[in-house]
Formats: structure tokens, sequence, C-alpha cells
């Protein structure tokens, strides 16, 4: 069964993940950066034991107690016990083989448990053709996407991931695209946090694609690199990028037996703001002063 939830409903904005988990005992987030999202996650659920992988230990050392950092490579072969819910976040472009991946999430999860994973596509969109005259950002993401292309880890993922899961064996899949360029507060306000991510990603996401793979001088892509940021800042382009959630449970419960598909259970948004009380424009004000 595959559903699709349209267009970034305030649970989807809040919550730290969609799949309809109730009680993890065991979690593992690949692939976690930073960590900052295990860090959330195991501070929500202090009863559940959560491993946060990664090739590089830059993670920080203060964490919640049933937290765990480990260095670890998620494409050579797993050696886990099962998990109830495994997490891959901003993974396009690092992985050779995606289906190996998700074959791998699937051995290491627990009948009835889930894989969630959010990416974004690799090339922003306009409604109103503005994305014609962000000719750096362009130049920056086709050309990253031919780079992934030519070291066979693709960045072109997100799109793909529904069927993926369906093909690996995952039930109740289910897709949540977003957003569109907004004039609601809220989406400007995820836009907000958006944009730093691009400023970031202006320079991290290209150095090595660019010089190594492409043969650009560091000079030139420092060029580029400023020019995207410049387009980022402009309010008359409006751009934005589609991500995909898209997350599957690996059959086996009791009730999965028979023919019929399996509605999932409701999804509970775990709250990061209360939303009763959270007031966005206490946070940013500058986005609530005049309509863009
Ligand atoms: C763009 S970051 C995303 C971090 C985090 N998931 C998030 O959303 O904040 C990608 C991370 O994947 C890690 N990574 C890439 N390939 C990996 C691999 N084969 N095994 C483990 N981690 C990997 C990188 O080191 C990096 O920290």
């Amino acid at each position: 069964m595959v559903g699709v939830i349209t267009p970034l409903e305030t649970a989807t904005i809040y919550s730290l993940f969609l799949a309809p988990i109730k009680d993890p005992k065991r979690v593992l987030d690949a692939g976690t950066g930073t960590g900052i999202w295990a860090i959330d996650f195991a501070d929500q659920f202090p009863d559940a034991e959560v491993i946060g992988s990664d090739l590089s230990p830059i993670q920080p050392g203060w964490i919640p107690p049933n937290l765990v950092f480990e260095v670890d490579d998620i494409e050579d072969e797993w050696r886990h016990n099962p998990f109830s819910y495994i997490h891959f976040r901003s993974l396009s472009g690092a992985i050779k083989d995606w289906k190996r991946l998700l074959k791998e999430a699937y051995d290491n999860l627990e009948p009835g448990g889930y894989l969630e994973v959010t990416e974004f596509e690799c090339l922003m969109h306009s409604d109103d053709d503005t994305i014609e005259s962000a000719t750096m950002i362009r130049k920056w993401q086709e050309q990253l996407h031919v780079a992934g292309e030519t070291i066979g880890r693709t960045f072109n993922v997100a799109g793909n991931l529904r069927q993926w899961l369906t093909e690996t064996g995952f039930i109740n899949v289910e897709e949540v695209p977003g957003s569109p360029w907004p004039r609601d507060r809220t989406l400007r306000e995820v836009g907000l946090y958006q944009q730093q991510n691009m400023f970031d990603a202006s320079s991290s996401y290209g150095q090595a694609h660019f010089t190594r793979v492409l043969g650009w001088s560091p000079q030139e892509f420092a060029v580029l690199s400023a020019g995207v940021r410049n387009e980022l800042r402009d309010k008359r382009l409006h751009l934005y990028s589609k991500l995909y959630v898209v997350y599957g449970q690996k059959p086996g419960l009791e009730q999965d037996s028979g023919d019929e598909a399996q509605e999932p259970p409701a999804v509970t948004p775990v709250w990061t703001h209360d939303p009763e009380t959270y007031r966005p424009e206490e946070y940013h004000p500058e986005l609530y002063e005049a309509d863009p």
C-alpha cells in the first residue's frame, strides 16, 4: 500500500520521524553526522537503546545515557542485533549501492520494525520559472549530479525510494513529499532553516566532487560557491527543494499474515515544539515583518 501525505502538515514539520513507531526498543541512526537527530531521539525515548553510527567520529561526548556513537561503514556487511527502527537521512551522494544498503537495513530489523529514509532531490524547482535566473545554483546542482554519477554515488535517490523499499520487501511504504515555495508563515520558517542548510551545503557538497572528479580548481569552485550563496539570499528567486520521507515496515508480525494489505497505524506525532504554545514569530520576527 502506498500513500501520499501533502504538503508539510504541521506534524510533518515538527516531528523527528513519521513512521508510526510506538515504543522502539533498539534504534539505529546510520550516517548520523553531528548526531543531533540521534540525541533528540534518545531524549524523547529514554527507554530506547539508540546507536548513531558514522565513518567520522565527529559527534559530541555529552549525550543522553541511552545513546552511543560508533564508527562504522554502513556499506560493509552489518553485524547487529535486530533493531525496531532504523533511520537514514541525507545520505544521497554517499552510497554506492542503495539497494544493498536497504537490504542490510531490512535484514537487521525485527519483524514489524520500520526503516525511515529522508532525502532531498538534487535539483531545485520553482513554480514561476525564477529557477531559470538562478544560474549558479543550477550549475552547482547539475554538475554535482554529473560528478555523483561519475563516481557511482548518485544524488538521484529521493524519488526512487518508494520503489526501492517496496522491491526490498517492505510493506506499508509511505512517501511524504514537500514543499511549495511558501507564503504560509510556518513554511516560511521552514524555508529559513532550509536556506541555512543550503548555505552550509553550498561549500560542503561539492568541494571534493568539483576539484577531484570534475577537475575544477579550488578557486573556481569557491567562486561558484559564493555565487550560489548570493542567489540563495535573493528573495526574487522563489526556489524550493523536494524533500521525500519514505518509510516502510518489515513484515512478519502475526497480523501481517493473509493476503490483505495492512493499513499502517495512525501516525502519532512527537512534537519538538508544543503545538499549542509554540509561536515561531517569537523566534524569527524577521519572517513576519512583510510578505516577500
Ligand atoms: C550529509 S551528512 C548527514 C548526517 C545526518 N544523517 C543528518 O541528517 O544530519 C552524511 C553523513 O553520512 C556519513 N557517511 C557517508 N558514508 C557513510 C558510510 N559508508 N558509513 C557511515 N557513514 C557514512 C558521512 O560521514 C556524513 O556524516
